[in-house]
This record gives structure tokens, sequence and C-alpha cells, in this order.
């Protein structure tokens, strides 16, 4: 499998990283516009192959994008992280371009490609992608829910005071501070629903922690987190390489599922060789209903950005 990563930043390092270390992709072409930027990680990360036991061969290119010839999947992690105090949809109006621009080209030398979106405001993001590329809609990937799910585990895990082995759960929605949504009615430790250890006041601390999760870290890091970025989105690609129908909650084009069209937002997705092989309607309470429509509404109103 031919893999490119856009964006040879902390994101995409590490995406490039963890997808080495799986060894399950023939090639990693890493791509930046940054003279020689893209080719010194690849250097780099070549340089642990003998030490981490990997076979991938992984190349960098500044903006060439023939180098991403016959690519099967791509990842978009280019364009600027946020500061802290920004929200992500601060991040439209120099992202938006990038994004256009780099799923353009993308698309011109792997028409057959399943692009797969970090860079934020993701949901919008994802969305023009869609809009730019005319790809079939299975084929174009949001990433978020797979890394607030990640920060959702770890909270519970926290709460617990156990390994986060032991916690299961799942946030849908948008990839933002306030319109993700931890779905804590159906969390699990080891089965057993998080609700027989945890009280709701502890629940909706946890719930709240998750949802400010990227924030926190961008005001401890002073800038946006990466390694559980990156290995979200590596287990994202590596479901299609396996064609595993291992299910995530992805930012997916939706066409009446949940009762939206026109938009794409995290909902439980199973990801395969086609990269979205089905979108799965859950039961949802009622006040869970109500904040993914509050949430769609916010992403519907980013998305009337990239027109403006
Ligand atoms: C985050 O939440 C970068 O949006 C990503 O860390």
């Amino acid at each position: 499998m031919k893999v490119t990563v856009v964006g040879a930043g902390a994101v995409g390092a590490s995406c490039a990283e963890y997808i080495a270390i799986k060894n399950f992709a023939s090639e990693v072409v890493i791509v930046d516009i940054k003279e020689n930027f893209a080719e010194g990680k690849a250097m780099d990360l070549m340089q642990t192959s003998s030490l981490l036991g990997f076979d991938t061969n992984i190349v960098g290119s500044t903006n060439d994008y023939t180098k991403t010839e016959g690519s099967d999947v791509a990842v978009i992690t280019s364009g600027i992280p946020r500061k802290p105090g920004m929200t992500r949809e601060e991040l439209i109006g120099i992202n938006a371009g990038i994004v256009k621009t780099v799923s353009e080209n993308l698309v011109k030398h792997s028409p057959d490609i399943i692009i797969i979106v970090v860079s934020n405001p993701m949901d919008t993001m994802t969305y023009l992608a869609h809009k730019v590329t005319g790809l079939p809609k299975n084929r174009i990937i949001g990433m978020g829910g797979a890394l607030d799910s990640a920060r959702f585990k770890y909270r519970l895990a926290e709460a617990l005071a156990c390994p986060q082995s032991d916690v299961s759960g799942m946030v849908i929605g948008g990839h933002s501070d306030t319109g993700m949504i931890p779905l804590t009615g159906l969390a699990t430790r080891n089965s057993v629903r998080i609700s027989e250890f945890l009280s709701a006041e502890k629940l909706e601390e946890v719930a709240k922690a998750t949802m400010v999760g990227g924030a926190t870290l961008t005001g401890m890091l002073g800038t946006s987190a990466w390694y559980a970025p990156g290995a979200a989105v590596s287990a994202m690609v590596h479901a299609i390489a396996t064609d595993s129908k291992k299910m995530f909650p992805c930012s997916a084009f939706l066409d009446g599922e949940y009762g939206l069209s026109d938009i794409t937002i995290g909902v439980p997705c199973i990801i395969g060789k086609n990269g979205i092989e089905k979108i799965v309607e859950i039961e949802l309470t009622e006040a869970e209903q109500a904040k993914l429509k509050e949430s769609a509404a916010a992403v519907s109103k980013t998305n009337a950005l990239l027109d403006a």
C-alpha cells in the first residue's frame, strides 16, 4: 500500500512514523511546501528502520505531487495548528485554501485515492475536500472522533484508576470544543455500564474534560497536540490497508443519516478497504439527538464561511 502524508509537521510526521512502525505500507510519501523539510523528516524516520524493524520506504517531497502518483490513501495534516486560546474554527481562513489545493493535487495524481482529513476546522475541511474533489462520499473521511474517543477513554480510565484497555467509549458530533458528544450512556468498563462506577456528576466532569482535550493540550504545549492525532489517523489508515471493518467515529458525508444531509460530521463508521464501508445509525437519547442537531448547525455555520 502507498500512503501520502501531506504536511511534515508534528502530526504528519507522527502519523508517518506510526504507519511505518505498523509495517503495513510499502511506501509513505511525506509532502510539505517547506524546502527539504519533508525530505529531512523522511530521512530521519528512515534511519530508525533498522532500529524499529520496519521495511516501509519513506520518502519526502517538497511540494512535488508526482511523487504521490498512485497513492491508495492520503492523510491531509497541512495548514496552521491553533495557538492557546484559539478555536479550531478560527483556522479556516488560512487552512481552507491549503486543503483545497492539496485535495486537488492529490486526486490529480491518484484518482482512486481515499483521503483522510485532519486539518482544522476538520469537519469543514472534510466537507471542502468532498466538494473540490468530487470523490465518492465513502472515500473522504475526517479524523476527529477517533482522537476524541481516545481522550474520552483516557479520562474514563483516569476517573476509574484502571487501565485504558478496560474502558470503551465513543465520541460523535463535531470535532470542536463545544460540539463533540461523548456518549457517556454507552461507555463501559469491561462490558459493565460506566454509570455503575461513576456518578452522574463525575461522568459530566469526564465529558467536559474530553471536549476540551485538544484545547487543554494546546494550552500546555503552545500548539496543537500531535502524538494522539497522529496515532488516531494512522489507526484509520491501518483499518483501510487491512480491510479490517473496524468501527471508528469519523466525520462522514451524511445523506439523511441521523436526519442530517449535506454535512460531514462525526458518526460511527465501519472502515475498510473502500474507506467508509458503512455509516452505523445507533439509537441516541433525546438529549444526544438534540446535541447532534446543535453540533451539526454549528458545523454548517462554519461550512457557510467557505463560500463567503
Ligand atoms: C486536536 O484536537 C489537532 O484537532 C486536533 O488535538
